[in-house]
């Protein structure tokens, strides 16, 4: 695959020729300058020098001409400028783009070591990290290179003098400046790791900032960030000293330049200097030079600027979901129309841990199946597998006859409703809360209203004044888990998915509730739905078609409730304790 560094300097190769060719144009008319000048004050003077460049008959002519140069290569400097600033945003785009796409593509997160903090910084400073080669190194680089090759070339050619010691002093202070660059970048490499790290941490403390501030954590987590900011601030701290230092080293170098130049004229020059060459030596120097040199410094820090980004930008998209692929024993079963859902050796390791195993499971259409097991034992991970998010691979897994391998995974996700297991409200009105669409027409409203009807939210007792207005979420009304379950619900039954995948979506909600639930949706609305639901409720359990017993990642038995019972000593082990579980927050509750 090509270097991100590749693509930024070889993709539009027309664009990166023009800005190299008004670059070079505009260093070429900066140079013609000073030789009009000297022709001019040669004639002044009177004085007849060794070589002449131009000859004109009229003296006006040679101020005219190094007028027109000067401003041409001012003109074209900005033309340069603009055009690289234009390809430094094309850049941008390509590279927000590729970062948003990526992001997307990781499965959770978490599985992928890759803090929400640290995506958000790659954002914020390395894309735009990325292309500062376009937008500072490459029109600075081309603009200042011209000329400090150029110049030595034309003062030995001006004053018959040896190029030598003009090229030596210039490779000693590249020298010294790339070294003082390379430490340069090795700060701003730092800066932007250590920041963020900062922004991760500080992105988790506002997540959690509640529970933080319950638990009194408080101080311990400022205490974090703040120590955070000291080892940043140290690191600013070199970054803009080595920059001063790499600055002072940059203004002061015409002087030794004029001073080597002017040695090298004494000692080797083998005829008189005019008034004309000396003041042309001066303009090269003094004037044309200051500018590659005050810029050579940056040169080299943006271009290791823009190397570090792309390391950053690079290592991220090169990040893989954390999973690895397993073998697995059953053969793959041929799809067909009569399930819903087919899954053969379905396996899913993250970091060398199983957290599925061996997975294969079949459920038929308008099938009620209740998932359940310990903490830990992969239920949720189930259902996120079933939706492609996980990286699981599988052996075979088929939906409604459809071989999952051949369709998009949006395909796969257009066959499933889901309640994730924390629930999920966004900053908006409870309409759009439900509906999960923006300025929804008017006419949905009925259909909005039946979903929180079924799903048992009822507008006038839950305290949502406004009524599908309501606000919720952060900006509005905070709901209660069993409210936001609620919500999650209705949610899923407005979207008229043909599978349901309910994780735990009963957990906080009353007796009384689950009952109604039951009644008119699960068992009622969605009669014909084909339902996996995650439970830890023991009441749900004879009122589904058949259970699917999960312990560390495999789904030891299945089977209706009393069969389970009759059977397995596991699965009355694991009911004991739900029940005893249950009991126990009962008694705790009777005892508040
Ligand atoms: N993002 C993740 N990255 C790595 N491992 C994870 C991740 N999420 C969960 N796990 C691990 O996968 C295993 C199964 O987790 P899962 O959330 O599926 O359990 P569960 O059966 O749903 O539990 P619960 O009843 O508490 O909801 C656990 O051992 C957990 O540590
Ligand atoms: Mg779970």
């Amino acid at each position: 695959m090509k270097s991100l560094f590749a693509e930024v300097v070889f993709t539009r190769l027309h664009a990166r020729f023009t800005i190299l060719a008004c670059s070079l144009i505009a260093a070429v008319l900066g140079l013609l300058g000073p030789f009009f000048q000297k022709e001019f004050i040669d004639q002044l003077t009177g004085t007849d020098s060794r070589l002449h460049f131009f000859q004109f008959d009229h003296t006006l002519a040679y101020i005219l001409g190094a007028f027109f140069c000067i401003l041409l290569a001012q003109a074209f400097t900005q033309l340069t400028n603009f055009l690289s600033v234009r390809e430094a945003l094309y850049m941008q785009k390509v590279f927000a783009k590729r970062l948003y796409d990526k992001t997307l593509n990781l499965r959770v997160d978490t599985m992928s070591g890759r803090p929400v903090g640290e995506i958000v910084s790659l954002y914020a400073t390395d894309v735009q990290g990325a292309t500062v080669f376009l937008d500072q190194t490459l029109p600075a680089g081309a603009s200042m290179l011209f000329p400090l090759i150029l110049a030595p070339f034309a003062i030995s050619l001006l004053f018959d003098v040896p190029l030598w010691p003009t090229i030596a002093v210039m490779l000693a202070i590249s020298c010294l400046n790339t070294f003082m660059a390379f430490r340069q970048s090795r700060f701003f490499f730092n800066f932007k790791q250590l920041a963020a790290e900062r922004i991760g941490l500080v992105n988790e403390w506002i997540q959690n900032i509640r529970t933080i501030r319950i638990l009194s954590w408080t101080h311990y987590f400022e205490k974090n960030i703040f120590a955070k900011r000291v080892v940043e601030t140290r690191n600013r701290v070199s970054m803009v000293t080595n920059g001063q230092m790499m600055n002072s080293i940059a203004t002061s170098i015409t002087f030794f330049l004029n001073a080597v130049a002017l040695a090298s004229l004494v000692f080797y020059s083998k005829h008189q200097v005019t008034s004309g060459e000396l003041l042309a030596l001066l303009w090269i120097v003094g004037v044309f030079l200051t500018r590659p040199f005050r810029q050579m410094p940056w040169f080299f820090t943006f271009g290791f600027d823009s190397w570090t980004s792309l390391r950053r930008l690079e290592d991220y998209f090169s990040t893989r979901n954390n999973t690895t692929a397993d073998s697995s024993e059953n053969t793959p079963v041929e799809g067909q129309d009569t399930y819903a859902l087919q899954v053969r050796g379905l396996n899913l390791t993250v970091s060398q841990r199983r957290i599925l195993r061996n997975v294969s499971l079949d459920v038929a259409h308008g099938e009620f199946v209740a998932v359940v097991g310990e903490v830990g034992a992969g239920k949720s991970m189930l259902l996120l597998s079933l939706l492609k998010e996980t990286g699981a691979r599988f052996e075979s897994y088929y939906l409604t006859g459809k071989n999952t391998e051949q369709i998009s995974v949006d395909e796969v996700r257009s066959h499933f409703a889901y309640v994730p297991q924390e629930g999920f409200i966004m900053n908006a009105t409870l309409r759009e809360n439900v509906a999960f669409i923006y300025d929804i027409e008017a006419e949905r409203d009925s259909m909005v209203e039946e979903s929180l009807r079924l799903a048992q939210f009822d507008l006038s007792t839950e305290r949502v004044e406004k009524g599908l207005n309501t606000e919720i979420g952060e900006r509005g009304v905070n709901l209660s888990g069993g409210q936001r379950q609620r919500v999650g619900l209705a949610r899923v039954h407005y979207h008229e998915a043909p599978i349901m995948l309910l994780d735990d979506c009963l957990s906080a909600v009353d007796v009384d509730t689950e009952q109604k639930l039951f009644e008119q949706l699960l068992l009622g609305a969605w009669a014909d739905r084909t339902r996996i639901l995650v439970t830890h409720r023991l009441s749900a359990l004879n009122r589904v078609d058949r259970i699917l017993f999960m312990e560390e990642g495999q789904i030891i038995d299945s089977g209706t409730f009393e069969e389970l019972l009759a059977r397995s000593e596991k699965f009355r082990a694991y009911t004991t304790s739900v029940a005893k579980e249950a009991a126990g927050k009962k008694a705790e509750a009777a005892h508040v």
